[in-house]
């Protein structure tokens, strides 16, 4: 953000807020009042990443991804916009086979604050029979309507083409939103719209990834689904997230919350190796959907690309014979190429 600023003749105020774990050690709860405020308030939320290790013991009455949930319903950023764009010098870091990767460019609209994250009743109980632990998919049609509505305006700008994933054979939640699309297709008769059970969806994802424009599905589908889409784009510590409460306009300026799809990676916490190329897109994705700042936005990707152009690779991306580069250094080499 600073480098944009210094490139652009910006001014940014950037506050910073405690979630997750730090908020839990220092404040005993993952999302302070103060905080919840301060997301409110602020034009932008870019966020980091919650969860470790410390914080995992089952029993415990929160957990730093409590935080992150209350945020993203405190704010109702019902539409999470996921894009999967795959570097063409980045398809020999990829598992897939290059010809797989040919022409993927997708964007997943990810249903961010219902389902079965949400829905009540949720919880563990002590019955007769012994513990019990339950959660409930729930959706109403307007929570339905309104996410999907965002996948067809995003579709109608982009290829056309729209799926809706599902799990109609088996879930009302996923009747109910299979025949919430069909009734609104008819509103957009410029999108072609095709109807995905996730787990067959969840297949042609690696298998057939380039025939995908863009995706819409409940919150733990779209979740699950995006973590293996990062595989096209060789690794998950490249993909940015928006939130919002509506379709994404470039160059708007409403409120919106902007992280990377990853979490926190403890397997690798203080060796300065992760990747820190999803968060810096999910700030360009910040500067274009509620800062107003298109051209600033379109600075960063190109900086990102310009970097990885000239061979740089974090480890998650490098490939053998690499020399890979740190955290910090990516960060450097990126802030660099914007100026
Ligand atoms: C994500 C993450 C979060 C989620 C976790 C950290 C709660 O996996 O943003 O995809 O499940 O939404
Ligand atoms: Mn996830």
């Amino acid at each position: 953000m600073q480098a944009v600023g210094r490139a652009f003749g910006h001014n940014f105020t950037l506050e910073y807020g405690d979630v997750g774990g730090i908020s839990i050690d220092r404040h005993g709860t993952p999302l302070t009042d103060g905080v919840r405020e301060l997301a409110t308030s602020a034009d932008a939320v870019l966020f980091g990443a919650v969860g470790g290790p410390k914080w995992d013991d089952p029993s415990a009455p929160t957990r730093p991804e409590d935080g992150l949930l209350a945020l993203r319903a405190h704010l109702n950023v019902f539409a999470n916009i996921r894009p999967v764009k795959v570097y063409p010098e980045l398809t020999d870091s990829s598992v897939l086979k290059p010809h797989v990767l040919e022409g993927v460019d997708m964007v997943v609209v990810r249903e961010l604050t219902g389902g079965l994250y949400y829905a009540q009743p949720k919880g563990r109980t002590q019955t007769p029979q012994g513990i019990v632990g339950v959660d409930t998919m729930r959706y109403s049609e307007s929570e339905i309507e309104r996410v999907l509505r965002v996948g067809f305006e995003l579709a109608r700008g982009r290829r056309g083409k729209l799926t809706s994933v599902d799990k109609a054979n088996v879930l009302e939640t996923s009747r109910l939103w299979r025949a919430t699309a069909t009734r609104l297709a008819d509103e957009y008769p410029d999108v072609e719209l095709e109807h995905a059970l996730v787990d067959a969806c969840a297949m042609q994802i690696v298998l057939r990834p380039a025939s995908y424009d863009v995706i819409v599905a409940e919150n733990t589908f779209g979740d699950i689904l995006t973590d293996e889409a990062a595989i096209l784009a060789a690794s998950m510590g490249l993909l940015p997230s928006a939130s919002l409460s509506g379709v994404p306009e470039a160059g708007a300026r409403t409120p919106g919350f902007y992280e990377p799809i990853h979490g926190t990676a403890p397997d690798i916490a203080g060796q300065g190796i992760a990747n820190p190329c999803g968060s810096i897109l999910s700030a360009a994705m910040m500067l274009r959907y509620s800062l107003g700042l298109t051209e600033e936005a379109a600075a960063v990707d190109r900086a990102v690309q310009t970097v990885l152009e000239q061979g740089y690779r974090t480890a998650d991306i490098a490939t053998a014979g690499d020399a890979a580069t740190g955290t910090t250094q990516m960060g450097d080499l990126v802030a660099n190429a914007i100026g």
